[in-house]
């Protein structure tokens, strides 16, 4: 029988998100039903409810989740009631072009679930990233669901579905950070900082954080940042060359997604080095840059989507790592909140001294 449960609705454009009662139909085929025990409250939520991603209002929004299997449908194996599992939005297809090929990060077929939740009177929901978290209970499809060790606190897990995955991955699977690399992150946000502790775990020898904040700086040092650089005070491009022996750094990691840093970090890389673009830009920003010193430099200019991870093989990985005592995770999770608390958390977003509030059930 479909469940009535609370939920965080956007229900127009830029109005404030509210709490509402929310209709969870049993799982089809291939689906899942999700008791939510966690959900950070990510930058993408605050874009779905200013109607930067689409206009398909109203908007269950959350989608950085982790909490237990309630129920599956039919023909699922891959998980089970009970199961502890982190939600994620790339559940690959496998029958893709880019699936066949080996390269399911860039599956463009992903699975979502099928049937639609909705309010009481029926009105149709569209799930932030295909998840719609901040809710009681959510439906996904099966393969969003990826299972991990349930001795990891499900605050700090749910951040490996989203913001914290896409830094470590910019680092380590977009970015090839290797042991004794040096590697330079421009923005130590969530994001920024998570690609620090990748870049750690990774083995990099040199960790050289960027910021305009020097709050964030600190933190940055806390994460495994080795130097840091304000580039309010200081030229970026400069500084990381300084403490690169002049060469610049082989991974520059940009993690604002904006112009001017882009252009430090394209600037701040080793003439063979690699730059990372995992913050994400708004569709007026332009680029322009000299083709000749496009031309004259090895190396590789890439952009991390979700960190390139495949969560199957990323999240349980990370979950040990984290249990091992090996990452710091819990160091992303700066307040916890309950589900009427998500506006203010978006304010709060702004003033800089969060990394993530989650949302606990
Ligand atoms: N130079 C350096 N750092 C900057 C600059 C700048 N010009 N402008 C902003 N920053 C810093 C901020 O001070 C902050 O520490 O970038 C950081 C951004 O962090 P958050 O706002 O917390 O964002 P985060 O969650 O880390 O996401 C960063 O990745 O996923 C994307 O949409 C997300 O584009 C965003 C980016
Ligand atoms: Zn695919
Ligand atoms: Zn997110």
């Amino acid at each position: 029988m479909a469940q009535e449960v609370r939920g965080v609705i956007a229900p127009g454009k830029n109005q404030p998100v509210r709490v509402e009662t929310i209709v969870v139909p049993d799982p089809g085929p291939g689906e899942a039903v999700v008791k939510v025990q966690a959900c950070g409250v990510c930058h993408t939520d605050l874009h779905y409810k200013q109607g930067g991603i689409n206009d398909d209002f109203p908007f269950l929004l959350g989608h950085e989740a982790a909490g237990v299997v309630e129920a599956v449908g039919d023909g699922v194996s891959e998980v089970a009631p009970g199961d502890f599992v982190i939600l994620n939005w790339r559940a690959v297809c496998g029958q893709c072009r880019a699936c066949l090929r080996g390269r399911p990060q860039y599956c463009f077929a992903t699975h979502n679930a099928k049937q639609k939740m909705t309010l009481t009177d029926g009105t149709e929901l569209s799930p932030a990233l295909g998840i719609g978290a901040f809710a009681e209970k959510t439906l996904v499809a099966a393969g969003q669901c990826t299972k991990v060790d349930p001795a990891v606190s499900p605050a700090v897990a749910g951040l490996l579905g989203c913001g914290v995955m896409a830094g470590i991955g910019a680092a380590i699977n977009t970015g090839r950070v290797g042991r004794g690399d040096s590697v330079a992150v421009i923005g130590c946000g969530g994001v920024g900082d998570a690609a620090i502790a990748g870049s750690r775990l990774a083995g990099a020898a040199r960790i050289i954080a960027v910021d305009i904040d020097d709050r964030k700086l600190q933190t940055a040092l806390t994460m495994g940042a080795t130097h840091t650089v304000n580039s309010r005070t200081t030229d970026p491009v400069e500084a990381i060359r300084e403490l690169t022996g002049g060469f610049g750094a082989d991974v520059v990691i940009e993690a604002v997604g904006r112009p001017e840093t882009y252009e430090q970090a394209f600037y701040a890389r080793d003439l063979a080095g690699t730059v990372v673009l995992v913050g994400v830009p708004t569709p007026e920003m332009k680029l322009e840059l000299p083709l000749l010193d496009v031309f004259g430099r090895g190396g590789a200019l890439k952009s991390s989507w979700y960190g390139d991870c495949l969560p199957s093989r990323d999240f349980p990985m990370l979950v040990d790592l984290h249990l091992q005592g090996r990452l710091d995770l819990a160091a992303f999770v700066t307040e916890t909140i309950g589900l009427g608390d998500v506006e203010k958390a978006f304010e709060r977003m702004h003033e800089g001294d969060v990394l993530r509030s989650v949302v606990v059930f």
